[in-house]
């Protein structure tokens, strides 16, 4: 049996409040957090980036037996930082895992976090002592006062891939691909080009196509903005009741779209704010990335699956928040646009308690990332 080991997030501090967008853009607040369904997005302080996001997300939830055991790191992101170099060089250094570890990054809009997964379990499949670590690291950027605006976000998710997983075992279900023009990221654009309508008539044309028609507590699915759920519920053969519904999206209404990272926090949405008892449960999964590609599997939980979380940090995510005005949204966002395409940085005056992990600095365009404890 392969599938999740374990299962961590990661989410920043700093978030904006629907409403505050909603009153600086002159949009009714109800249409952000009602139609849209969003609470808050999360999104990035200064000296975080995808890989600061991954390596918060994976020291969660990693031992040092797990570290030794890592053969592969596969870092799934659709906001690299680099053409030639992968994320998953810098992870790797900076967790401390083995230098004999195989280190790829992967893309494919929102979807190149479950084709990795799939990857790694056939990797360990073939090497059965051995792990699969799989970073999910995003944030989700559409520029001031664009469509998108409202469905920003950022996070990131790590899962560690094993045979006899603590968490649950992965059951491979049906995948399609079409080429579509609803969402892509040309190299000349620091923003994606977005047909949102059919972005959503995409989603829910491939979804009807590979589900599988079986009845479930819970389906997760890649959940770009809360209400996606709704849209997603409606094309399901046996589409969950309100309840059930509200528990698939509770978490994602608080982050907003972290892309890669989204199917999975849908899933720890489930895990951590169900009311039943889910051990031995099998829930539904629907990945969706833009482009485009989706597939459906399932994940059927151990017995022991919270062995597989670390409920804590999960807790933290909720807790503590910094809710940023206008004025500092536009300013971390324009900070964030000048960082990305900078090739020197100096960001080591911007350390919060809270942090693990940041970037301190890059020279001639090679960043350097501190642990900080
Ligand atoms: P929009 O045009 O701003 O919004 O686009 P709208 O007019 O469609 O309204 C949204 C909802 O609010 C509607 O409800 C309205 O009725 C309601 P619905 O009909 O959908 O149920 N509404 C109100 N409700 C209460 N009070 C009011 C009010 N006014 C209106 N006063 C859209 C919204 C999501 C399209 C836009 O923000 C966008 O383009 N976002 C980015 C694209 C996106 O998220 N697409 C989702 C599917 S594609 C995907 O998931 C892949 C992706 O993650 C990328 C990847 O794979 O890498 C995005």
């Amino acid at each position: 049996m392969i599938g999740i080991d374990k299962l961590g997030c990661y989410v920043p501090k700093t978030v904006l409040p629907l409403t505050t967008l909603a009153h600086a853009r002159g949009v009714d607040p109800d249409k952000y957090t009602q139609g849209i369904g969003q609470k808050e997005m999360a999104m990035v302080s200064h000296n975080e980036d995808v890989v600061t996001m991954a390596c918060e997300a994976a020291h969660t939830i990693l031992s040092d037996e797990d570290k030794a055991l890592i053969d592969m790191v596969l870092f799934a992101t659709e906001t690299g930082l680099d053409y030639s170099k992968a994320a998953s060089i810098y992870a790797l250094d900076v967790l401390g895992l083995p230098a004999s570890t195989r280190a790829i990054e992967l893309k494919q809009a929102c979807y190149a976090s479950t084709g990795a997964m799939f990857l790694a379990m056939d990797y360990v499949r073939s090497h059965p002592t051995k792990k699969v670590l799989v970073l999910s690291s995003d944030i989700a950027w559409y520029g001031f006062e664009s469509a998108g605006e409202v469905t920003q976000g950022a996070g990131a998710i790590a899962m560690l891939i094993s045979m006899n997983p603590r968490l649950g075992a992965i059951k491979e279900g049906k995948k399609t691909v079409r080429n579509e023009k609803d969402f892509y990221r040309p190299l000349y654009s620091k923003v994606p080009v977005v047909d949102g309508k059919l972005s959503i008539e995409c989603y829910q044309d491939m979804l009807k196509e590979v589900q599988d028609h079986h009845p479930r507590l819970y389906t997760c699915f890649h959940l770009p903005f809360a209400n996606m759920a709704k849209k997603a519920n409606q094309v399901m053969t046996h589409p969950m009741d309100e309840q059930h519904l509200s528990v698939v999206k509770e978490l994602g209404s608080r982050v907003g779209n972290i892309y890669n990272g989204s199917l999975y926090l849908s899933l720890l949405s489930v895990l951590m704010h169900a009311k039943e008892d889910l051990r031995g449960e099998t829930i539904g999964m629907f990945a969706y990335g833009s482009g485009a590609m989706a597939e459906f599997f399932t994940i059927t939980l151990k017995e022991d699956y919270k062995s597989g979380l670390n409920m804590e940090s999960l807790k933290a995510i909720d807790q503590d928040r910094i809710e940023l005005s206008m004025h500092e949204y536009e300013s971390l966002m324009n900070h964030y646009e000048n960082k990305e395409y900078s090739a020197s940085l100096d960001l080591s005056t911007y350390v919060k308690p809270y942090q693990t992990f940041v970037l301190d600095r890059a020279t001639s365009g090679h960043r350097t990332y501190k642990k900080l404890k």
